[in-house]
């Protein structure tokens, strides 16, 4: 069992303020990061018949879905899964024999993502309310685990790691949009708590970032893409040039 911390607990008042629509945006400047409008994240004709619930509480900085290939009948893991954007749209690729388990520790998120299931009455989607360090999952249970900007929200990225590999069955994929930089911030811009809630602070070289994924025993690591998020989060002197970037890794057989 992972423990709350203070960055948790100003993560989880952000996005439940998010979710409950006291902020706009979630990162600073009313920039894209965390924010991006879903039309230029996803091909728009994915997002079709989503309520603006979900497409207007798209948080990520990327597409993990697409890149997933998920298969009809898989079971896929969204790790802060939020709005619930990502959750939906796998359920519609995995169909009906399929399931798709949204994990996150907003109580409020999980209320508009709960909303919208029903809504929308899927019912191949199931969110349980945990923290992505001590996921509420059994082990080696999940097709594919996917993630959109969140890893980098957290304080123990070794744990969340060592987590997606315990539920994932042997040859299980991982498809993740995050935030990374090249280099590191300093100690002085890690502590400012507000700015890591806004997927700046709490990113990490993209090395270092990879480099954990192996040690907790990934294979076929990579970095598929990654563009310059000069635009989408803001960045100050002396700061680290910061990416948003896929990475996909396989869970050995
Ligand atoms: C930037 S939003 C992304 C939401 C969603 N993936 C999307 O693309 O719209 C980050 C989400 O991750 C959740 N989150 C952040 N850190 C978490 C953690 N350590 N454990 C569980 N959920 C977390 C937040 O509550 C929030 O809903």
């Amino acid at each position: 069992m992972s423990a709350n911390t203070p960055i948790h607990d100003v993560v989880r008042e952000r996005y439940g303020a998010i979710a409950e629509g006291k902020t706009e945006s979630c990162c600073g400047g009313g920039s894209d990061c965390c924010g991006s409008p879903s039309s230029t994240l996803y091909n728009t004709e994915l997002l079709e018949g989503l309520p603006v619930d979900v497409t207007g509480l798209s948080l990520g900085c990327g597409d993990p879905v697409s890149i997933a290939g998920l298969r009809p009948g898989e079971t896929v893991l969204d790790l802060g899964s939020g709005g619930g954007i990502d959750s939906f749209l796998a359920a519609r690729q995995v169909g009906p024999s399929g399931l798709v388990i949204g994990v996150d520790m907003t109580p409020a998120m999980l209320e508009k993502a709960n909303a919208s299931k029903a809504r929308l009455g899927v019912t191949n989607v199931e969110f349980r309310q945990g923290q992505i360090e001590a996921l509420p999952v059994d082990d080696h249970t999940v097709d594919v685990v996917m993630s959109n900007c969140v890893i980098n929200l957290s304080p123990d990225k070794t744990a969340v790691f060592n987590e997606i590999f315990r539920v994932l069955k042997p040859g299980g994929r991982v498809s993740i949009s995050d935030i990374v930089t090249e280099g590191d911030f300093s100690p002085e811009l890690r502590a400012d708590a507000a700015k890591w809630a806004e997927c700046v602070t709490g990113a990490i070289d993209v090395g270092a970032y990879t480099d954990l994924m192996r040690q907790a025993g990934f294979a076929e690591v990579e970095v598929v893409s990654r563009v310059a998020a000069d635009g989408i989060v803001e960045r100050q002197p002396g700061m680290p040039r910061i990416f948003s970037a896929r990475i996909t890794a396989r869970k050995p057989l």
